[in-house]
């Protein structure tokens, strides 16, 4: 056992399960490296991190975020930068956002050194596990979770958070289809939607499920006051270009505020698109379909990076949108976006970390 520094300590795994993993055909989140790093927090009081063998957690039935889903995550990816090193893309962002996230689930925060720390060591002792630029990513899930065995409805007074991390090729394999739901709403002002709550997607999943069914990759939601307005879809956030023009729906405290959202309008910002932050109305983008104007749409997000829209399915139409090699904005702004993340361009943003 190596002690780090007095509040991380890294215990090796005894052999290496990576032949478990073919690089060329990786599966999204089904193989997990060699470690994880786990931290408790106890009456408040945080204790020294430990990067271990990755292995199941042994939890009570009565853990009061199985039973109530005081629960929150994040979603990260390392890349292998040209020369072979892991690098970290705006990692001080997940520690900021869990906290919020945190915070809403009325959880105590977590120190930004067991995190960003924490998240440092475990990618660099498993960084035999990163993929090649052209194979995927190491996505990386710090996982925040309430920890008392007691079934009484209170925030817990004990927590784990978790890190553990898998190597994946892309969450979508193909352009995806998005289904704009009237009868089911994902989040209301004032409640959960800006936060990464695992309840968020428990809530989803019977939508989802039913998109799927349709020939759906996704929902795309709409807000819960008017049942109007596109809020996001669940595994991403959403951008259109409507005649020539950027626009994604505003930060309304219903909607995640994405990190790769920020960063892609960052990017076109700063390569002369003008990007629009407000309400985007479902019955604008009809119209826009109708008069050939909706030129473009893609998600964005850690898992879906930026993710083409092939078709929007709304009210039983569906608005097939121009094959992507017809768009412009959408290719170009992967490619900017994945530059930035490898590495492989001047950080002018000061985003990423080569550990
Ligand atoms: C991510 O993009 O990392 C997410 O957390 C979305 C989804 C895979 C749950």
């Amino acid at each position: 056992m190596d002690v780090v520094s007095d509040f991380l300590k890294i215990t090796q795994a005894s052999e290496t399960r990576i032949s478990e993993i073919d690089m060329n055909n990786i599966p999204f989140g089904r193989v997990f490296s060699d470690h994880m790093l786990v931290a408790h927090c106890i009456n408040g009081e945080w204790q020294q991190a430990e990067i271990k063998p990755y292995a199941p957690l042994n939890l009570t039935p009565a853990n009061s975020a199985l039973n109530y889903g005081q629960s929150v995550f994040e979603g990260m990816k390392a890349h292998k930068s040209p020369e072979g090193r892991p690098v970290l893309f705006r990692a001080r962002e997940n520690w900021l956002r869990i906290n919020y996230s945190a915070h809403r689930m009325a959880m105590p925060p977590i120190p930004e050194e067991i995190f960003m720390e924490g998240i440092r060591e475990l990618v660099k002792l498993d960084s035999n596990w990163l993929p090649n630029p052209d194979q995927g990513a190491l996505y990386l899930r710090p996982l925040y979770f309430a920890a008392d065995e007691y079934i009484g409805v209170k925030a817990s007074d004990n927590y784990t958070f978790v890190v553990f991390t898998c190597p994946v090729g892309p969450y979508y394999s193909e352009p995806v289809n998005l289904l704009v739901n009237k009868d089911y709403i994902r989040a209301a002002i004032g409640g959960t939607g800006a936060a990464k709550a695992a309840g968020n997607y428990a809530s989803a999943m019977l939508p989802d499920k039913m998109a799927k069914a349709n020939g759906y990759h996704n929902v795309m939601w709409l807000d819960a006051r008017h049942g109007e307005y596109v809020e996001e879809c669940g595994t991403m956030n959403i951008f259109f270009v409507i005649d020539g023009e950027v626009v994604t729906p505003r930060l309304t405290g219903t909607i995640l505020p994405g990190i790769t959202r920020n960063s892609c309008i960052q990017l076109m910002e700063a390569n002369g698109y003008k990007v629009t932050a407000r309400q985007v109305s479902v019955y604008e983008l009809q119209q826009a379909y109708r008069e050939g104007k909706l030129e473009e749409c893609f998600g964005t997000g850690t898992a879906a990076t930026v993710s083409h829209v092939a078709k929007i399915g709304f009210g039983g139409e569906e608005w097939v949108l121009p094959a992507v090699s017809e768009r412009k904005i959408g290719p170009w702004l992967y490619n900017a976006l994945m530059d930035y993340r490898l590495g492989a361009v001047e950080d002018t943003f000061g985003w990423v970390e080569l550990l």
